[in-house]
C-alpha cells in the first residue's frame, strides 16, 4: 500500500465544487441528477454512473467500471475521479486499485459517512458470496476533496450514520468535541475536517487493523452482530451506537469498569437518539442470540476478541463468552 497518502495534507477542503480537470469520473447515478450544475463542463470528462448501495458493491460492478476504464484507454498515470458515498467509494477504489495494478484516485465522498470514515484509510471493498467486504485491497486515494455542501441533499437518516461514527470516534479521543446531531443546522467545515484527519491520524500509525486502527471498530463487532440478526432492518449508525453500548454493559458487567465511568459512557452515547423500533429490536432480542454473528464476524478468526471500555481506556480485549 503506498502509505504516502495516509497524510493529513491528502485532505483537503472544497467550498466550492471544482469540475475535475482530467481522468474520468465515477459517480454516484443519484449525485448526476441532484447536481447536474456540478457536472455541465465545457470539457466534459467520460463520465459512468454507478447505483450506490449494499447490493451494487458487487464483482458485476466491478467489471463494468473495468470495461468503462479499458474503453476509455485509462492507464496507470491516469486519474479516477470518484463521487459518492461509502459503497461507491468502496466499490470503485477496488476496481481501480486491481486495474492495470492501480490508477491515480481521487476521491469526492458525497455522504458524511464517507466524508469522515469510508473515503479515508485506503480499505476498499467487495461484498461476496454472501460476506460483506470479502473482497478487497488497501489502496489509499492520493486526494479526498471534502465538498460540504453535498450534504445539503442528504436525507436525515444517511446523515445520522456519519453522526454514528463520529460520536465513537469523540469517545476514542477526549480532544474531540461531541459531534451535535441538529439535523437543521449544516455541519461545519472545520468539523468534518477535523474527524476526517482523526480517522486519518489512527490510519497513518496503524495502515493494516494491528492496533490502534483496531480500536476504530468499538461497537463493531455487537454492531454488526445486530445488523445481521436483524436482518439489516437496523441501519448501521443505529447498530453500531447500540453495539457500544452493549460494549459498556458487558465492561461493567465484567468489573472492566466502574459505575461512574459506565454511566459517563451511558450519557455520552445518550445524544443518540437510537430509532424505537431498533431498541424495540434489542429489548426483544437474547444476547444468545447474536453469538453466532458475533462468532461469524471475520474480525474473529483466532478467539472472540472485543473492543471494550477498561478502566485504562477502550482497549482491545478477549471476551469471556465463546
Ligand atoms: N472503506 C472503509 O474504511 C469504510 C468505512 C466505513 C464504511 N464503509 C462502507 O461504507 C458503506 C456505507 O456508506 P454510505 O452510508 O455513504 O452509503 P451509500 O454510499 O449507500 O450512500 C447512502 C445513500 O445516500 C445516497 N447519497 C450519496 N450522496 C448523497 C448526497 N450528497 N445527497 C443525497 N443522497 C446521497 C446514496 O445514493 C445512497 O442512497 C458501507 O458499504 C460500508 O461498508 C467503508
Amino acid at each position: 500500500m503506498n502509505t504516502e497518502y495516509l497524510n493529513e495534507d491528502c485532505l483537503e477542503l472544497a467550498a466550492e465544487f471544482q469540475y475535475p480537470s482530467s481522468g474520468v469520473i465515477l459517480c454516484d447515478a443519484k449525485l448526476l441528477k441532484l447536481y447536474p450544475e456540478y457536472f455541465s463542463s465545457e470539457k466534459p470528462l467520460p463520465t459512468l454512473a454507478l447505483r450506490a448501495g449494499e447490493r451494487s458493491k458487487n464483482l458485476n460492478q466491478c467489471l463494468k467500471i473495468y470495461e468503462f476504464l479499458s474503453e476509455h484507454g485509462i492507464g496507470r498515470q491516469d486519474a479516477v475521479q470518484v463521487l459518492g458515498g461509502g459503497t461507491i467509494c468502496d466499490l470503485a477504489a477496488y476496481a481501480v486499485s486491481t486495474f492495470k495494478r492501480g490508477c491515480r484516485l481521487i476521491l469526492y465522498p458525497s455522504t458524511l459517512l464517507a466524508m469522515v470514515d469510508a473515503a479515508i484509510g485506503g480499505k476498499t471493498g467487495l461484498n461476496h458470496l454472501g460476506f460483506k467486504n470479502y473482497l478487497g485491497s488497501f489502496y489509499p486515494a492520493e486526494k479526498i476533496i471534502l465538498h460540504s455542501s453535498f450534504l445539503e441533499s442528504l436525507p436525515k437518516a444517511e446523515l445520522r450514520q456519519g453522526y454514528a461514527e463520529m460520536l465513537k470516534y469523540s469517545l476514542l479521543d477526549e480532544d474531540l468535541p461531541l459531534p451535535e446531531f441538529d439535523s437543521m443546522m449544516p455541519i461545519r467545515d472545520e468539523t468534518i475536517l477535523r474527524f476526517a484527519r482523526y480517522k486519518m491520524q489512527i490510519c497513518a500509525i496503524d495502515p493494516y487493523d494491528r492496533k490502534e486502527r483496531l480500536l476504530l471498530n468499538f461497537g463493531h463487532s455487537f454492531g454488526h452482530a445486530l445488523e445481521a440478526a436483524s436482518q439489516n432492518k437496523i441501519k448501521h449508525g443505529d447498530a453500531i451506537v447500540m453495539g457500544m453500548i452493549i460494549a459498556c454493559n458487558y465492561s461493567y458487567q465484567e468489573e472492566l469498569i466502574d459505575e461512574e465511568d459506565w454511566l459517563y459512557y451511558l450519557e455520552w452515547l445518550g445524544q443518540y437518539e437510537v430509532t424505537a423500533s431498533a431498541l424495540r429490536f434489542l429489548e426483544e432480542t437474547p444476547f444468545e442470540n447474536m453469538l453466532p454473528f458475533l462468532r461469524q464476524d471475520k474480525k474473529n478468526s483466532q478467539g472472540l476478541s472485543l473492543i471494550l471500555p477498561t478502566e485504562d481506556g477502550i482497549k482491545v480485549m478477549e471476551a469471556k463468552f465463546r
